[in-house]
């Protein structure tokens, strides 16, 4: 081969290059003619290992002939995948454009359902007194939910927690009171507890009953302290829970747990009177049964129904409506 052989040849690579080149589109077809023209096996590559065929006087100027071609195409091929790159981009942008008129797309917002508002919204109450949440199990024993809130078996006071039992000495518990044992049989005194738990209890279900219900309990046992005490307690807390309106009556109870016994009623202004909760002052022989002192420690405990505080707070007069999962009544909280 001669150097005017080899001008030929880079002639006819060139044409080439410049017909590939007008039918380039896309970036594969670009790899495509990149590995056709400078690949291995492309024409220029053995173009220039036909270099030593010629004579060395003609080399040189035949090396800058190749040279400049392969610049040519290299530099012809970066800009062509430039531009391919900004159309696709600018298809990508073009195709991502939002239509500000067109109308938002709906979703429905959860929200927390209304007895669960008001358990979080007690807890933030007497958290901020300075009482602990403590729990405690849903299945008990028959010594936590009675024998040792001083309820001995065959006691006539039995029949008013109807019970499930799951057998001769399981069941789930009636309310949350058990875990005043429990509580006070892990710690000493001081005590400052509340406890929110679901209760169980075989009612029939109607407007103001049943068979799942949601208590709060709280306790706390201390040197000195008298039932004037737990009164502030409960009056501060429906002012903060109620706020202005809502009148509150205080009347004698009994509880086998406690000695003496009250009960609370609310009523929501032009509403009726509704029990929210029993209370006491602890009765000693609880003190004792858990190993505290009586005549060193007293104590105050109630049991609050969560139910009874959502109904009189929104005026909701059934309580089924709780259990019911109907968005129409759950969406209003
Ligand atoms: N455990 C009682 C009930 O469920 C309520 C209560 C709790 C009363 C604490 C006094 C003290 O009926």
């Amino acid at each position: 081969m001669d150097l005017k052989e080899l001008e030929g040849k880079v002639q006819e690579v060139r044409a080439a290059w410049e017909r590939a080149k007008a039918a380039l589109e896309g970036p594969e077809a670009l790899e495509e003619v990149r590995i056709r023209f400078l690949g291995r096996k492309g024409p220029l590559t053995r173009l220039f290992s036909a270099l030593k065929e010629l004579p060395p006087g003609a080399r040189a100027e035949a090396g800058r002939l190749l040279n400049s071609l392969k610049q040519e195409i290299l530099s012809e091929l970066e800009e062509k995948g430039a531009r391919l790159a900004q159309e696709t981009e600018e298809r990508k942008l073009a195709a991502e454009s939002y239509d500000l008129t067109l109308p938002g797309r709906w979703r429905p917002v959860g929200r927390l359902h209304p007895l669960t508002q008001v358990r979080l919204e007690i807890e933030d109450i007497f958290m901020r007194m300075g009482f602990d949440v403590a729990s405690g199990p849903e299945v008990e024993t028959d010594y936590y939910n009675f024998e040792a809130l001083n309820i001995p078996e065959d006691h006539p006071a039995r029949d008013e927690w109807d019970s499930f039992y799951i057998d001769d000495t399981h069941l789930l518990r009636t309310h949350t009171s058990p875990v005043q044992i429990r509580v006070m049989k892990s710690r000493r005194p001081p005590v400052r507890i509340i406890c929110p738990g679901r209760c169980f209890r075989r009612d029939n279900p109607d407007a103001t009953h049943s068979p799942v219900f949601h208590q709060v309990e709280l306790l706390w046992v201390e040197r000195g302290l008298t039932m004037a005490n737990l009164k502030w307690i409960i009056e501060e807390f429906v002012r903060k829970f109620f706020g202005p309106g809502y009148e509150m009556r205080f009347s004698a109870d009994f509880f086998p747990f406690t000695e003496p016994s009250a009960q609370v009623h609310i009523r929501r202004p032009g509403g009726k009177w509704l029990e929210i909760m029993g209370a006491g002052m602890v009765d000693p022989a609880v003190l004792s049964e858990v190993g505290y002192d009586p005549e060193e420690v007293t104590g105050f405990a109630f049991g609050l129904g969560i139910e009874r505080m959502a109904m009189l707070r929104w005026g909701i007069e059934d309580i089924r409506l709780f259990y019911q999962n109907d968005l129409r009544f759950l969406s209003q909280f």
